[in-house]
């Protein structure tokens, strides 16, 4: 079970739960700002470029205020290189495991970087890349494991993500304009920088040929305790030592704290404890909490203090279980419930499994208390997924 990264409710623990649909995400633009300004603080102090990884944090209706701070997107595949140029502003760095011939032209169009898993992905699509006026990259994979679980490790043995570094080290390279790794997921500094260690030898052999580095995401830049002067130190060390731009292309830094998950009580029961249905589902509003797995936390829990109650979706799926909270009283049905830190690998990841109705999205103003509901799903939206 991996743990929760949040920090707390923080000015969430003010929002009336009762003024919004249920379920809700609702994001605070106040957090987002202070979040994003983090990052352009870091960006501009170290001469680097930073994107949004849509693939954690897709959401359109706060791209104006998104592109005001950071210097564009990186894209997993076509419909999210869409999304991009739609509604974002600046760069786009496109990577997938594997691109599919019929979309490559397209993506490549729309692309400002493309960056290939290995040297075969290279060689069938470079061409095309550059006939779109997009530059190629080349994923490496550094071969050092920082990752707690494998799932998470793309250095994992067997790893399908990027060009081994040993393999490397043994080619003549062709002819690429950037190198790409992605190594860490929700980590500190000393993961970094022990994986840039890694890879130095290899870049130092290298050293001139490519005109941009990308560091990938996985650094959690706004938590409270990064290192972030060393940082800076760091990522100005390899601009310099490289004469490469650095990009970094974290998601979850960029939305980290800044939403919840507003969900009701359906139910409870006892079966060996209290139980509450809620009408949040694990597997299809918080799937990561099964597939971390990890235990999402809650707003006003008293643990050592109360009532503990296993709290768990309406779904179909025994496992359907979010986990076990010490609340102060035992909730009763109809109660209000807030898990942190889901604006991030959630909203996402959503299904409708068992015809569920996904979560309304709603901004939230922190300062002013303004409240604006963006998103509302319906039968309609269900119906379109299937034939
Ligand atoms: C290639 C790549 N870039 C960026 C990210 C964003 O990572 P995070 O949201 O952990 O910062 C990921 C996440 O898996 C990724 O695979």
């Amino acid at each position: 079970m991996l743990p929760t990264q949040s920090s707390g409710a923080g000015r969430f623990a003010e929002l009336d739960l009762s003024r919004l649909p249920s379920p809700c995400f609702v994001i605070d633009e106040i957090k987002l700002t202070e979040n994003l300004q983090i990052l352009k603080d870091i960006a501009t102090a170290a001469d680097t470029k930073i994107l949004l990884a849509l693939k954690a944090f897709s959401m359109w209706s706060l791209a104006p205020l998104i592109s005001d701070y950071l210097a564009g997107c990186c894209a997993s595949g076509l419909w999210e290189a869409q999304l991009a140029r739609k509604y974002f502003a600046g760069e786009l760095s496109s990577f997938a495991p594997a691109f599919k011939p019929s979309e490559i032209e397209e993506i490549a169009t729309l692309s400002s970087h493309v960056v290939f898993n290995n040297l075969s992905q290279h060689a069938n699509f470079a061409d095309i890349t550059r006939q779109q006026g997009a530059d190629t990259g080349l994923r490496i994979n550094p071969q050092h494991s920082e990752g707690q679980t494998a799932k998470y490790d793309p250095s994992m043995t067997g790893s399908r993500l990027g060009q081994p570094l040993e393999q490397l080290m043994q080619l003549d390279l062709p002819e690429i304009d950037g190198l790409h790794f992605h190594n860490l997921c929700e980590q500190g500094l000393d993961p970094l920088a022990r994986t840039v260690a890694a890879i130095e030898p290899y870049l130092a052999a290298q050293k001139g040929r490519f005109k941009w580095l990308n560091l990938g995401g996985g650094h959690m830049l706004t938590q409270p305790d990064y290192e972030t002067e060393a940082l800076i130190t760091l990522l100005k060390r390899l601009r310099s030592d490289y004469d490469a731009q650095i990009y970094l292309e974290p998601g979850t830094a960029i939305a980290f704290d800044a939403g919840i998950l507003v969900g009701e009580v359906l139910d409870v029961a006892d079966n060996d404890g209290p139980i509450a249905i809620l009408d949040i589902s694990a597997t299809c509003h918080m799937p990561d909490v099964l597939e971390a797995p990890y235990r999402p936390a809650l707003i006003n829990e008293t643990p050592g203090d109360g009532v503990t109650v296993t709290l768990g979706g309406p779904s179909c799926l025994a496992g359907d279980v979010i986990g076990t909270y010490t609340l102060p009283e035992r909730p009763i049905s109809g109660q209000r419930l807030a898990f942190l830190d889901q604006a991030h690998y959630s909203m996402v990841k959503t299904t409708t499994f068992n015809g569920m109705k996904m979560p309304s999205i709603a901004i939230w103003n922190s300062q002013t208390d303004a409240l604006k509901l963006v998103r509302e799903f319906d039968f309609g939206d269900f119906e379109r997924r299937l034939s």
